[in-house]
């Protein structure tokens, strides 16, 4: 198992797009200005999508302009073509993810194109990226099923990541849109992927529907991962995956590494707080199980 893991923090973008209250700008902004006292290093602001696909993050120039951003904390955004890359290149991004699916259903849902249409569309977005010094992040959805298709074959998942990385995104990331993977078939995939992709440029990103993210981390940092996607207070899901719910929490994932003995820069509490505070915001509990507890000592 690795010593230390990077936990990417997807709340304010994975998050906040699914929610039916949309969330003020100053409110997206303190959220991740909490965030990024937490001691977490890469913290997904928002998403320079439609926003007559995701009404939610419409505001995005507005919340990445706002943010307080701290030195060595990166602050990457979805991008899903050069129109978006403009939007947030014009309001100084230096980091993104570009994203896409192992299935055609559900792309074609998501982001109204096939697999290899969506490669295509992001060749140009990754050239200027590379001329830019803007580093590109790789997202790969449905990696253990489909809401649409069913069964995702393992060679489709590989083909994806590996397409990303030759592209030249520096780190694949491994959804398990919908969570439905468990923790045998989610090292089967990584496995596999890793047989493509070094493993050190690869992460790995669980929902957690059916209760398997914190098994299914396990058995990824035991075939190696180092790279763990979470949401504070368990907050998630993508508006286009049939039955998506939050993804794991930022607060069971850090206390979980923390008695592996794994390092992380995570100061718990704080996070734990944070938690607290957006699921209030939210209007409910937090879905963090290690957050609820830390919080009632
Ligand atoms: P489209 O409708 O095919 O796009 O959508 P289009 O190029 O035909 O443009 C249609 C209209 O959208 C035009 O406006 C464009 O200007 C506008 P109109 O002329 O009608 O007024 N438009 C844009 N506006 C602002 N920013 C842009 C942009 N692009 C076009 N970037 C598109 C294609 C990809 C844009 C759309 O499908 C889309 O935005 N999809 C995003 C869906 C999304 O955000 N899903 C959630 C994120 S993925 C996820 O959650 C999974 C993940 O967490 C991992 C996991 O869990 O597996 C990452
Ligand atoms: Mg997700």
């Amino acid at each position: 198992m690795p010593s230390h893991v990077r936990i990417v923090e997807v709340g304010p973008r994975d998050g906040l797009q699914n929610e039916k209250t949309i969330i003020g700008t100053a409110d997206k902004i303190a959220l991740i200005d909490r965030l990024s006292a937490t001691g977490l290093r890469s913290i997904e602001a928002t998403s320079f999508v439609s926003p007559k696909w995701v009404p939610q993050l419409a505001d995005a120039a507005e919340v990445y302009a706002g943010i307080h951003r701290q030195p060595g904390v990166s602050y990457p955004v979805l991008v899903p073509n050069e129109q978006g890359y403009e939007r947030a290149r014009a309001v100084g991004v230096m980091e993104i993810a570009v994203f896409t699916a192992a299935s055609e259903a559900f792309n074609r849902r998501n982001i109204n194109a096939g697999i290899d249409e969506s490669l295509a569309r992001f060749a140009p977005v990754m050239e200027r990226a590379k001329a830019d010094g803007v580093r590109v992040r790789g997202y790969v959805s449905t990696v253990l099923g489909c809401p649409y298709q069913g069964e995702v074959p393992l060679g489709d998942v590989v083909r994806v990541a590996k397409a990303l990385h030759d592209m030249g995104c520096y780190e694949v990331s491994l959804g398990d849109t919908i969570g439905v993977g468990t923790p045998g078939k989610a090292r089967a995939m990584l496995k596999a992927v890793a047989g493509d992709v070094p493993m050190a440029a690869l992460a790995v990103h669980f929902h957690d529907t059916y209760g398997q993210a914190l098994s299914n981390i396990l058995a990824c940092l035991e075939e190696g991962v180092a790279v763990v996607d979470a949401a504070v207070s368990g907050a998630g899901g993508c508006p286009y995956a049939k039955g998506a719910s939050g993804n794991v929490a930022t607060e069971d994932v850090v206390y979980m590494l923390h008695g592996l003995g794994i390092a992380t820069g995570v100061d718990i509490d704080r996070l734990a707080e944070t938690g607290r505070w957006l699921a209030a915001l939210l209007g409910r509990e937090t879905g963090s199980k290690a957050g609820k507890a830390l919080l009632s000592k």
